[in-house]
């Protein structure tokens, strides 16, 4: 039966066993982070279209062409977060967090809403875990986010992993690149894309994220940043690949990589997983040292990543054959002509005591309900009946050996607790 309704195009269900492993990865991500002094925000799903034209940029992907933006009923122009990193910039000057010391060190785990053409790998609603590090400038800062990225991809079994790495360098430097960039387009503009002819005026780095084929073609041979390094980037950028060598850190310079959003300067970072086809990207990052002060707040400099969730977990479960971990309760409670309150509160003493228990809610025969807990993977079964009732005692029977035996009623509790041999 298809029902009436259907979930909205690019968004998706999970469903047990999936979000098990979902859960699995950020359990993980939690406690690795953790270990690197991160704590938790949770910004609203909504920010003020406003913020993300601001920071992002009105020439990226992302603002023109993939927000949900939408008036309110007071016609206040909103739009489901496309990324965090504004989010948490908006939140970080709201509520002052530099006066709880600084660097300040945050991580979030949520839903991000993108209108892309789905496809494996890329929804309209996918989740990102994303990590943002605010007020500290130093290479050092980069090459422990960096680290801290690179110990949880292989706390979920990745290896071999290699970051690709590069700089924008810094506002100096963007301004002589931009130069340079737009004096290698402009004899070939005629032929670029209306897109990318626009910014060509408005932005020429962003130029670079076209995926028009004529566009990369033309932009064969266009110089590379690194040529319009100030010297202070160029610094930056040393220290950070030698502290990352230092920590031992695969990475390999990538001299195009430049990431679709405006706020990043000096370094930019990505990981790709191998066997996710066009969509490998699983992780992108960088600084993003002028924002706070571009949002209005302290003059304050920042580094983050955000990893594709959805990405993440569809490569974890193809790298480690992910095996999903039990539904049932090992115990079962079955009663035997008896009214199933009278099983539920045997199960609920039980669960009183710290085991995990299920039982018959509906009264079916023994022999189904045995059969039922066998298919369902249970170790035991608790039988209940008249006689037991009466007696106060229950029978534990062992599904794996058949063996079975009847007990006092709070010995065989004790016993299922883990007091008392199995
Ligand atoms: P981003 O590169 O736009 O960066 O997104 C990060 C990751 O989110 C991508 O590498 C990809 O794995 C995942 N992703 C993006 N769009 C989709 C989609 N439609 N479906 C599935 N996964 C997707 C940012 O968002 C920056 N805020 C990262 C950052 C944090 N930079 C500094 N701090």
């Amino acid at each position: 039966m298809a029902g009436r309704y259907r979930s909205v195009k690019g968004t998706r269900d999970l469903v047990w066993p999936e979000t098990a492993l979902w859960n699995h990865v950020e359990e993980t991500a939690r406690r690795v982070f953790a270990g690197y002094g991160y704590g938790e925000i949770r910004t609203p799903l909504l920010e003020p279209t406003e913020l993300f034209a601001r920071s992002v940029g009105e020439e990226t992907d992302i603002v023109g062409k993939e927000m949900y933006t939408f008036a309110d009923r007071k016609g206040r122009s909103l739009t489901l977060r496309p990324e965090s990193t504004a989010a948490v910039a908006r939140a970080f000057i709201e509520r002052g967090l530099e006066s709880r010391g600084l660097p300040a060190k945050l991580f979030y785990i949520g839903p991000h809403f993108r209108y892309e053409r789905p496809q494996r790998g890329r929804y309209r609603q996918f989740s990102q875990i994303g990590a943002e590090l605010i007020g500290d400038p130093g290479p050092a800062s980069d090459v422990e986010l960096v680290l801290m990225l690179v110990r949880f991809l292989e706390a979920l079994a990745f290896d071999e992993l290699t970051v690709l790495l590069n700089t924008v360098g810094d506002t100096e430097s963007r301004a002589a690149y931009r130069d340079a960039l737009r004096a290698f387009l402009l004899p070939k503009a005629g032929e670029l894309s209306a897109d990318s002819r626009r910014r060509l005026e408005t932005n020429p780095l962003r130029v670079l994220d076209s995926k028009d084929p004529g566009d990369r073609e033309l932009l064969e041979g266009a110089p590379e940043l690194a040529a319009s390094l100030s010297t202070a980037a160029g610094e930056h950028f040393a220290a950070v690949r030698a502290g990352l060598e230092a920590c031992g850190v695969a990475h390999r310079v990538e001299p195009r990589l430049v990431r679709g959003l405006d706020y990043y300067a000096l370094t930019v970072f990505e990981i790709t997983a191998g066997g996710l086809g066009a969509q490998d990207a699983i992780v992108g990052g960088g600084r993003y040292d002028g924002l706070l002060a571009a949002l209005g707040g302290p003059d304050l400099p920042g580094i983050g990543f955000a990893i594709g969730e959805d990405r993440l977990v569809e490569a974890t479960a193809e790298k480690v054959g992910w095996r999903e971990p039990p539904l049932w309760p090992a115990v079962h409670v079955v009663g035997v002509d008896i009214a199933p309150i009278e099983s539920l509160r045997l199960a609920e003493e039980l669960r009183q005591r710290g085991v995990a228990a299920t039982s018959e809610l509906a009264p079916r025969s023994v022999k189904a309900a045995l059969k039922g807990a066998a298919r369902e993977g249970r170790s035991r079964v608790v039988l209940l009946g008249p006689d037991e009732l009466a007696a106060g005692t229950v029978t534990i029977k062992d599904l794996e050996t058949g063996d079975q035996e009847t007990l006092p009623r709070s010995e065989a509790i004790e016993r299922l607790a883990g007091g008392g041999e199995a």
